[in-house]
């Protein structure tokens, strides 16, 4: 490794129009300067300068629905569920999958003190977000007869209190040695003209660099490698704020093997057509990928209806080929309030969007997969977002969902209803298991 050279870093952070930085490192001690530089010298300035100036992308044109397995064709052909779900079993109990949660995000919307993971989504007063979804994977373990290796995006800001906790993980069923940790990777917040904001004296503020930098992670962390040497085909990615998410379905899991696809993504029919929600489609050249709903063109046709709920499964070859073949991950910018320190060195708080956050999404590399597939499920099922902290996807809604969901699974099974009516892991006679 080479030494760190402090008048190398100060030439290039002014050549990268980051000459500010060079003068507040003056007003820090020696070793405190040096720390500040190495840390700014290392950050990829000239990238996030072009992402933050750049507008977002045109709207997407001639847009087709995806192709898959739609609900109506479940409904129709009573036994293609039945069918899939034993192979998506099989597939779960030679050892095939693992999941990993996003977890890394702030969470500002909801405003909660502490990872979105650590609310209390009740009813029971221990029943946190992280506890619900981590009681479906061990129970996915128990039914395949093995446990389902289940990694945790985190990022700086949400690390140390998810670990601790998962201190608690053994009481959900799950086995210590199952949970790995990947820590994301942190960009720097940066004003119009690209520059670098200060958090505090000798530290630049950063931000998670969105539920995409779950890919550079993984690559950092050898997990790709350590998964394809384990012997596991497919790895499928949920969000921490959604109770009903399913990220181990066997249906999904089977219709990933029946088409050997190299991605299945969910998807749900839009509540209305102007629903908020990033869209699954193909484009112009058949590719598919997630259109946000900001850059949905007006002509699209009715067809193109079914919306993303953020439950995927990708192939762990298809993982590895595109990564090792250097594939780079794009940066999008979002304008949020950052707190920084004025030129003066004071603390400024702003109350209006004052800069760029950028951040890559996971589904950037959707259209690189030749074989991929959506499956539809039904939303009232699988998708009951927590994102605000009132109104639309607050906990009052989710409740509501996951309350009607818990009635509708027992009472199709003619099952008593549990006492407060509550999300558990339900396994009937080891054959069937909420996922
Ligand atoms: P959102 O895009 O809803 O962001 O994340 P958020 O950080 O949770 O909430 P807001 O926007 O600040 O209110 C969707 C999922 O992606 C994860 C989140 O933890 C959540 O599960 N995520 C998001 C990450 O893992 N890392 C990130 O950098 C951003």
């Amino acid at each position: 490794m080479t030494a760190f050279d402090p008048a190398a870093s100060r030439a290039h952070l002014v050549e990268a129009g980051q000459a500010h930085l060079v003068e507040h490192a003056a007003t820090l001690s020696e070793t405190e300067a040096e720390r500040f530089l190495a840390h700014a010298a290392a950050q990829p300035w000239a990238a996030l300068a072009k992402a933050a100036q750049s507008e977002s992308s045109s709207p997407a044109t001639s847009l087709r629905p995806p192709q898959g397995l739609t609900w109506k064709r479940q409904q129709a052909q009573g036994g293609v569920r039945g069918r899939l779900a034993e192979m998506g079993q099989a597939f779960l109990a030679g050892g095939r999958v693992a999941t990993i949660l996003l977890a890394g995000g702030q969470g500002t919307r909801l405003g909660h003190p502490g990872p979105k993971g650590t609310y209390v989504f009740g009813p029971e007063p221990d029943r946190t977000l992280f506890k619900i979804l981590g009681e479906r994977i061990a129970a996915a373990g128990r039914r395949a007869g093995r446990a389902v290796p289940y990694y945790v995006l985190v990022s700086p800001a949400t690390e140390a209190a998810t670990r601790e906790a998962f201190e608690e993980a053994p009481s959900w069923g799950l086995d210590p040695a199952q949970i790995h940790f990947v820590v994301q990777g942190q960009l720097p917040a940066v004003d119009d003209a690209g520059r670098g904001l200060l958090a505090a004296p000798g530290e630049l503020a950063m931000a998670p660099d969105g539920h995409g930098g779950l890919w550079p992670a993984l690559v950092n962390a050898g997990v790709l490698d350590e998964l394809a040497a384990a012997g596991i085909d497919a790895l499928t990615t949920f969000q921490v704020d959604n109770p009903l998410g399913r990220p181990l379905d066997p249906v999904m899991l089977g219709w990933m093997v029946e088409r050997k696809a190299q991605i299945v993504s969910k998807g749900v029919a839009k509540a209305t057509p102007d629903e908020r929600v990033g869209v699954l489609a193909r484009d112009i050249s058949g590719r598919h990928r997630i259109v946000e709903y900001t850059e949905l063109p007006d002509d699209v046709p009715e067809s193109v209806n079914l919306g993303s709920i953020a439950v995927h499964a990708f192939g762990v070859r298809f993982l590895k080929d595109l990564f090792d073949g250097g594939y780079e991950m794009p940066l999008h910018r979002a304008h949020k309030k950052v707190a920084h320190l004025d030129a003066a060195g004071a603390l400024v708080k702003p109350t209006e969007p004052n800069a760029w956050k950028l951040e890559r999404f996971l589904f950037d590399i959707f259209p690189e997969a030749d074989r991929f597939e959506v499956h539809e499920v039904k939303r009232t099922w699988e998708f009951a977002p927590v994102k605000n902290a009132e109104g639309t996807d607050s906990p009052a809604t989710s409740r509501l969902l996951v309350d009607a969901e818990v009635r509708r699974w027992h009472t199709e099974r003619k099952l008593p209803l549990p006492d407060p009516v509550s999300l558990h892991p339900l396994e009937v006679d080891g054959a069937e298991a909420y996922l």
